[in-house]
């Protein structure tokens, strides 16, 4: 059996919502070539879990219980992970809600969920961490870091009963266009990956008459799964130096919109 190219050796990642399947994914595949990474999300039984596996593998793993809507501890987190680890040159922003149903009547704090998650989250890591992408971009061992934000399918394209969670993928889309702009010059890449439906926890959140609804609308499909997209994010990230792939969407074949 061939072993993975080790061409993060010398890196630190940080992966947030490194509790459910695509953090744990992306974080496994970005450990076996050789980065170490830190876990962060709010179940911290997950993450020592995670790290264990990660470590019993021969990588190294630093679990943090993090509340990323809480700026102190998405600072705090950051901070801990340069601390600890010594340097950040990746940072996948996975961590993420997704609340759907119509607007009239919605749930408010529903909305408030999801941007307090999946934007102001993932713009106080993208914050706290920049420095320290700039400095890794910097000294090398690469001379390039990277920002990878998760976004989605639902970035792209607006739908009924998904508005808010629209407006937050839109949203990290902007951000993240306007960042790159930013930093590009000086070799941080900024990057999105925009998967379509992906076997996960996400849409157990939801209300129940919601959650039936997009269960019958994936029923009949071959959906993603988790290891799917932390391939795409293997691929943004160990691209030489003098390439950026600014962004991915990945559907699953079937799925139309
Ligand atoms: N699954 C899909 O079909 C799909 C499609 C397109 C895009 N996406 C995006 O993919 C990303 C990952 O979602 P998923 O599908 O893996 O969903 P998931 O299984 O529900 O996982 C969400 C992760 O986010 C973490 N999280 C939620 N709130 C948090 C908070 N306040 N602080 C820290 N961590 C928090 C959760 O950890 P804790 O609960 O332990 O904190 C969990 O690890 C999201 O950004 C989502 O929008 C998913």
């Amino acid at each position: 059996m061939s072993r993975p190219t080790r061409d993060l050796d010398n890196t630190v990642a940080l992966v947030t919502g490194a509790s459910s399947v695509s953090g744990q994914a992306a974080a496994r595949i970005l450990a076996g070539r050789g980065a170490a990474v830190a876990l962060v999300a709010r179940r911290a039984d997950r993450l020592q879990e995670l790290g264990g596996e990660i470590a019993d593998a021969g990588g190294t793993a630093l679990p943090i219980e993090a509340d990323v809507s809480d700026r102190e501890q998405a600072t705090a987190a950051v901070a801990r992970t340069v601390e600890e680890l010594g340097r950040l040159d990746v940072l996948v922003n996975n961590a993420g809600v997704m609340l759907l149903g119509p607007i009239a009547d919605a749930p408010v704090e529903e909305w408030e969920q999801m941007v307090e998650v999946n934007l102001l989250g993932l713009l106080y890591t993208a914050h706290a961490a920049l420095p320290h992408l700039l400095a890794a971009a910097n000294e090398g061992p690469r001379e390039v870091a990277d920002l990878v934000n998760i976004s989605s399918v639902a970035g792209r394209q607006a739908r009924k009963g998904s508005g808010v969670y629209n407006a937050t993928k839109h949203g990290v889309g902007a951000f993240s266009e306007s960042l790159r702009q930013e930093v590009t010059r000086r070799h941080v890449r900024v990057s999105l990956v925009e998967p379509g439906a992906v076997a996960t926890e996400l849409q157990g959140h939801n209300r129940p008459e919601v959650k039936e609804q997009i269960e019958k609308r994936f029923e009949d499909m071959d959906i993603l799964q988790a290891d799917d997209i932390a391939d795409a994010i293997a691929y943004v990230v160990t691209r030489p130096r003098h390439m950026a792939v600014n962004e991915i969407l990945v559907r699953p074949t079937q799925q139309e919109n």
